[in-house]
């Protein structure tokens, strides 16, 4: 393939990016809220074995395939195949992958809007800008699109910058401005009246969940959606990566960097809720659990800035500007996978691309808008707990009964020279071929019943 596709200029631009893309609404809402109702520090060491268990090896068949190929995840798959068949199924995952990866962020607009709209009011507040305050306060349809749409030109912006001047450059500025402010909130609200007990809550293990069945389900499905697997999203950022690049490592450092931040951000929700109980706010929903989903962020969470004070105010910028910096980077990641297909398999350019995804995808945002209550669970289930472990699977198949081992062992070894002689060869291409597929397979299987 061109040299002229864009490549990452550095391993720490491909990690911020890669890391961006992994790090997002998944890690910061999803990881901690989950932990808290599923045993607390159970939850987090299934998840962290699953992670590195299921997660990494899945994520690793992705960067070799892209590298291997240095293609968009329909090209790469179609070449790998040798018989007509196999070509024609790659193809059909390619296109499933980007199909979802489009799904998937046409509902993550919509919530990534709500950030928006939050980090907005509360900016509105601090300048006294009021009746920009009140509508974006106000429930109306047109300031859920606007918002949305808001968001996905920013997204578009930077996709049809490219690789180095967009994705890179966006990832490496934006990802060290969101460690900053997860800590500096963190260490703030651990001083707070109540921190303790959310603290507790979130990291004493209650191992008799472990026996629990779903348990390890949710923690799979949190470990898939949160390293941004099986829809051609990590596929793509391989085929950008160096060829001196170490692989194996890399992908350690993407899969590390997200548990790390996804354990990160439980220190700082959990001591939120409860600092927010002890101001007198309801964290437990009407059955007795934890709220863990919308009312958290956009009711318990504002509720006790609001009885902060002016601190409160700097307090809801900075975390809903942290909230939008994480979707967006994982967004941009989202949108790559679809561009690329298009620029490198039609004569669109990367900017037209870019703005006709971004445009296919709005409308689809729309029609999810328009009819809240029968679609978004729905799109959310189908793209997230049925479609990412499927697709999963198919990678690993492809790696592991497709791809010659030859093709497989001159890939790793550009960048890891002594691999041959690593754990990682004697196990991974093995594991790929039967473990992990079965394993994801048994666990999909169980969620079915
Ligand atoms: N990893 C993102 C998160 O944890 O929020 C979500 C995601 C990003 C899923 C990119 C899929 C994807 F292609």
């Amino acid at each position: 393939m061109s040299d002229n596709r864009g490549q990452f200029s550095s391993k720490i631009g491909f990690l911020m990016a890669a890391t961006g893309s992994a790090v997002g609404l998944g890690n910061i809402w999803g990881f901690p809220t989950q932990a808290a109702s599923n045993g607390g520090g159970a939850f987090l060491l299934a998840y962290l074995v699953l992670a590195f268990l299921l997660a990494y090896p899945a994520l690793m068949s992705e960067l070799v395939i892209g590298r291997h190929a240095r293609a968009n995840i329909v090209t790469a798959l179609d070449e790998l195949g040798q018989t007509r068949s196999t070509k024609r199924l790659g193809r059909a995952v390619g296109y499933y992958g980007v199909l979802v990866a489009g799904l998937i962020l046409s509902f993550y607009a919509i919530v990534a809007g709500w950030m928006l709209s939050e980090f907005g009011q509360s900016v509105s507040q601090l300048i006294g800008w009021h009746t920009a305050e009140t509508w974006l306060s106000s429930d109306s349809l047109l300031r859920h699109l606007l918002m949305c749409a808001l968001f996905i030109v920013l997204t578009v912006a930077i996709i049809a910058r490219g690789v180095e001047a967009g994705i890179e450059s966006w990832s490496t500025r934006l990802m060290p401005l969101l460690i900053v402010i997860l800590a500096g909130l963190i260490v703030y609200v651990l001083t707070q009246p109540g921190a303790i007990e959310g603290l507790k809550n979130y990291l004493i293990p209650d191992f008799t969940q472990l026996t629990r069945p779903s348990l390890l389900l949710s923690a799979l499905g949190q470990a898939f959606f949160s390293l941004s697997l099986g829809v051609g999203t990590m596929l793509i950022y391989g085929s950008y990566l160096r060829k001196d690049d170490s692989l194996p490592r890399m992908g350690a450092g993407v899969t590390l960097l997200d548990t790390g931040i996804a354990f990160t951000a439980g220190l700082l929700i959990l001591p939120a809720m409860y600092v927010a109980q002890a101001q007198g706010i309801a964290i437990y929903g009407d059955n007795g659990e934890l709220l863990a989903g919308p009312g958290l962020i956009f009711q318990v969470l504002p509720s006790l800035f609001a009885t902060m004070g002016n601190v409160g105010v700097w307090l809801s910028i900075a975390f809903f500007a942290l909230m939008s910096i994480a979707a967006l980077t994982s967004s941009i990641s989202m949108l790559e996978a679809p561009v690329s297909v298009v620029t490198e398999r039609t004569a669109l350019k990367r900017v037209g691309a870019a703005w006709l995804m971004g445009g296919i995808i709005f409308t689809v945002s729309t029609i999810i808008v328009l009819n809240m209550e029968r679609l978004f669970d729905r799109v959310v289930s189908l793209t997230t707990e049925y479609s990412q472990p499927l697709l999963g699977i198919a990678l690993c198949l492809f790696v592991g009964w497709i791809m010659k081992r030859n093709q497989l062992l001159n890939e790793l070894r550009a960048g890891h020279r002594d691999i041959e002689h690593s754990l990682f060869w004697k196990i991974w291409p093995f594991y790929v071929r039967f473990i992990c597929p079965v394993l994801i397979l048994l666990a999909f299987t169980q969620s079915l019943r």
